[in-house]
């Protein structure tokens, strides 16, 4: 298949991967992801922008073969992880003159992890511009976003910006240029919590950098093209900015219902005051819709059955999984019934300590909730209602 162009002389020769379920072994995948790589031809020479996750390598190899790119002066290493420069080495096998670029941090991984010679390695400098001829590739170094050695290639003369990992999303397409929709935004969004989120504050300051630069084009790593940038620079904008809003995120595991229950009747009255909610079953919904509530959440309500004489297991796997992605969460509280005894929360309010959140009053109860304890749901209630209305939200 011919690549297709995405504007004079680049072009993009990445590929879908349509079938995948699941990325780290940790998010399920909706819409599976793509895997971009970009061909830069320029009057003089020639560079591919990032390469190829590496069960991929063949078809990607056999692509640029077919569409006979002819010699390759650079590769261009914008981040270590392997599904970018998985078939760096394939690629130096094929075109054995050319140098791979890439940042000081960036050449230690790719020689650790992929063994490429040091001698193939052309480490650049933060701002350091390598020309093609007509064409010029400046290396803008973006720690964070989401590994400490991602880069971002600008193109100057076209004003287009490969940004790796940063503005992308896990999402297929046949035509590489974004179009618009819920979907894609949804997905977007899911990418963001799971990847970048942990680095909110270094993704608001990047997406600042490149809506100052007023590109004509963003061109990430996985998902779509943005011909029209300001589609992912506002949504980032409001993704990292500082407000959550008038939501309450849910997360629940329930053994025997009383824990669900709690949870039913929190929510309706929360719902009551103004203050929306989302339910998330812990066993059986998807944890990448989790990650993406968390990105507005105001507040976290976390309900556990007891297993043990402690928190159910699964309740513990989600608090460790919410603290590490590090939603701008401002409350929390704790609900959750028991049997015979132990403690439900101790280990969970450690997990979340990290997120410096106030804690509103938890509630654990024995057995099915009683009149007596619906009413201190409904205290809970309206503290959390008090905590939004404290930080302007109702
Ligand atoms: Fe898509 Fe950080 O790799």
């Amino acid at each position: 298949m011919k690549f297709q162009e995405i504007k004079n002389n680049i072009y993009y020769c990445g590929l879908n991967d349509c079938d995948r379920r699941i990325f780290d072994e940790l998010i399920p995948l909706e819409h599976g992801t793509s895997y971009n790589s970009y061909l830069v031809k320029g009057s003089e020479k020639t560079a591919i922008i990032d390469t190829m996750y590496p069960p991929k390598t063949t078809e990607y190899i056999k692509r640029l073969v077919e569409n006979q790119i002819g010699k390759v002066d650079y590769i261009v290493a914008n981040h270590g992880e392997q599904d970018h420069s998985g078939s760096i080495p394939a690629l130096l096998e094929k075109y054995p003159n050319a140098v791979v670029l890439t940042n000081p941090k960036c050449a230690e991984n790719i020689k650790s992890m992929l063994h490429i010679p040091e001698e193939k390695i052309r480490v650049v400098t933060d701002g350091e511009e390598i020309s093609l001829g007509d064409k010029t590739l400046k290396f803008i170094f973006a720690p964070g976003v989401h590994w400490p050695d991602t880069m971002f290639t600008y193109i100057k003369e076209d004003n287009v910006i490969c940004t790796c990992d940063f503005l992308g999303a896990h999402y297929t397409f046949s035509d590489v240029f974004a179009v618009e929709s819920n979907e894609l935004y949804k997905s977007a969004k899911r990418y963001y919590a799971e990847i970048m989120m942990p680095f909110r504050m270094m993704c608001k300051r990047y997406t600042k950098m490149i809506q100052d630069m007023k590109v004509d084009m963003i061109l990430p790593s996985h998902g779509p093209v943005h011909k029209n940038p300001d589609y992912i620079l506002d949504a980032y904008a409001d993704w990292t900015s500082d407000e959550p809003k008038n939501l309450v995120v849910m997360p629940y595991v329930s053994m025997y219902n009383s824990t669900k229950e709690m949870i039913d009747y929190l929510a309706g009255k929360l719902e009551e005051k103004g203050i929306k909610t989302f339910k998330f079953d812990i066993v059986d919904d998807d944890l990448g819709d989790l990650a993406m509530e968390l990105v507005d959440a105001a507040t976290i309500a976390m309900g556990t059955s007891m297993v043990l004489a402690g928190p159910h297991p699964m309740a513990v796997n989600v608090a460790y999984l919410a603290a590490v992605l590090r939603p701008k969460a401002k409350f929390a509280t704790l609900l959750g019934s028991y049997g015979w005894g132990g403690k439900l929360f101790d280990v969970i309010a450690d997990l979340l300590a990290p997120l410096k959140i106030d804690l509103v009053e938890p509630l654990q109860i024995k057995g099915k909730p009683t009149e007596d304890d619906f009413k201190k749901l409904d205290v809970m209630a309206e503290s959390i209602y008090e905590k939004h209305k404290s930080i302007g939200l109702v």
